[in-house]
């Protein structure tokens, strides 16, 4: 059953309850208002039947009372049955509504001291309610009147007037539940359209679309959910670009230095064979090296990448002077920098306090990033290493500087994504795989330090990270 369908049906039925609730109060209360108006008028009829009365009593008018008897059922039949007077010297005036019956009913009609109500049953089986009153005048006992009235009438009085109420509600309520049904289905439309579009676009990005996108525009939970839809489905995106990317990256950092190792192994076993000049021999062979230590440095970083996510990178902390660290790590990579025609200088100063971290992770941090900086300076750049103290004394904050291109603001944060790369104008991805910043982020992280870039596009990047101080009392 689909959600449309079964929402219409709850929402008719919540409907259909209310409905009948309200139906059922408005049933009772006028039945009861029924009864009630009735019962007075009943009662006002006999009242203006013993003022009647007693006005021909006064007068000791006995052919008036018994008018007043015979009129009382004429114009109020069929609800009166019988009206009768017994005068104090027991004659009896009587009046019926039905012939016949006059005898059972004068039984009825004897002296009383006191006004009374009683019921009981007509031969016709027929529910009476008979009102009694003694008649005094000045104090003496003039006689007893009495009156009949049909409780059988009464109550199919109140019959009717409910039977007519009953279709004026059944009425509405046939016509309120219609509306309420062709509203509940257009309220669950309008609720399943959006959940139907968001779950046609999970199926196409399911089956491998992933530029689906849904257009939710309303602003309520179903808006937010589509607005969420559409990130994720972006960044699904992205991850899929990552990939494609990363694959590629991988395929030609495992295939170049394999193929430049294969070449000159080829190279070398010919020229052999033709006494090749030993610095021949010698530059084929540092070509073989800088080629292992690529796919090495590569896979290294792969197998870093893997014990981060398992967790299972481990800190060796002691205390180290970082200008010393920075100093040896710039001289290593002096000669390549001026082989580039780049400088490279260090800043840090001298009087730091040491730091409480891994020598070769803070190695690889720096390495990381002056590597980087290598990459993407020009010719007759300059790339700085420097280091100062924190104000709040707990941290040192190092940071390397380059006059490359720089990074793009919407790239600040991204560029420590696992596999992101930052394409140029023309789309060109750079030499590498996109890992080593996401090393140095966790490396900083795994010290409780921070790491972050600022960059002026076009005049260069600074990479700045924090560790932690080296306290005295961690020694212990
Ligand atoms: N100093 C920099 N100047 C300009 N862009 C940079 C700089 N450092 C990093 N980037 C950008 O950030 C991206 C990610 O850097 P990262 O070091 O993670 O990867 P990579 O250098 O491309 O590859 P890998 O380090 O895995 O060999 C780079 O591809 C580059 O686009
Ligand atoms: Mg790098």
């Amino acid at each position: 059953m689909s959600l449309r369908t079964k929402f219409t049906i709850y929402i008719s039925f919540l409907i259909l309850l209310v409905i009948l609730g309200i139906s059922f109060s408005i049933f009772i209360t006028q039945r009861r208002l029924l009864l009630k108006q009735l019962e007075g008028s009943r009662q006002n009829i006999y009242k203006d039947f013993t003022y009647t009365c007693k006005e021909a009593l006064v007068v000791n008018d006995e052919i008036q009372i018994l008018n007043t008897i015979r009129s009382i059922i004429k114009t109020h039949n069929p609800a009166i049955v019988y009206s009768g007077y017994i005068s104090p010297a027991q004659i009896i005036l009587i009046s019926t509504r039905d012939e016949g019956h006059e005898d059972h009913f004068r039984a009825h009609i004897y002296r009383e001291e006191k006004p009374s109500v009683r019921d009981f049953l007509s031969p016709k089986n027929e529910k009476i309610r008979e009102f009694s009153t003694p008649m005094f005048i000045s104090g003496e006992y003039r006689g007893t009147i009495k009156a009949g009235f049909s409780q059988s009438f009464l109550e199919s009085e109140i019959k009717k007037g409910v039977v007519t109420l009953g279709k004026r509600v059944l009425e509405v309520a046939i016509l309120s539940l219609l509306g309420g049904v062709i509203l509940a289905s257009i309220i669950a439309y309008y609720l399943n359209k959006p959940i139907k579009a968001l779950a046609k676009a999970a199926n196409e990005i399911g089956s491998g679309n992933l530029d689906s996108k849904v257009s939710i525009r309303t602003k309520d939970e179903l808006g937010s959910l589509g607005k969420t839809f559409n990130e994720m489905a972006q960044k699904l995106k992205e991850l899929d670009e990552l990939k494609d990317s990363f694959v590629s990256s991988v395929s030609h950092e495992l295939r170049s230095p394999l193929a430049a190792i294969d070449g000159y192994c080829d190279f070398l076993i010919e020229g052999f064979n033709r006494n090749m000049p030993r610095e021949k021999q010698e530059k084929s062979l540092k070509i073989i090296k800088d080629a292992t230590v690529r796919l090495t440095n590569f896979i290294n970083n792969i197998l870093d990448i893997a014990k981060i996510k398992a967790g299972s990178f481990e800190l060796r902390r002691t205390s180290i002077n970082f200008y010393e660290l920075a100093e040896e790590i710039v001289s290593l990579f002096d000669s390549l920098a001026q082989q580039q025609k780049k400088k490279i200088v260090n800043q840090v100063e001298k009087i730091l306090p040491n730091i409480n971290a891994d020598p070769e992770r803070v190695k690889q941090i720096v390495t990381n990033l002056i590597g980087n900086a290598l990459k993407f300076t020009p010719e007759g750049g300059e790339i700085a290493v420097g280091a100062k103290l924190e104000e709040n004394g707990q941290f040192i904050q190092g940071w390397i500087k380059d006059t490359g291109p720089g990074i793009p603001a919407d790239s600040l944060d991204k560029v420590f994504d696992r596999f992101y790369q930052v394409k140029d104008g023309g789309m060109k991805k750079p030499k590498g795989t996109g890992l080593g910043l996401t090393i140095v982020a966790e490396i900083v992280k795994l010290h409780n330090g921070k790491v972050w870039v600022e960059s002026d596009l076009g005049k260069g990047a600074t990479f700045k990270f924090t560790l932690p101080v080296y306290k005295k009392e961690e020694s212990a």
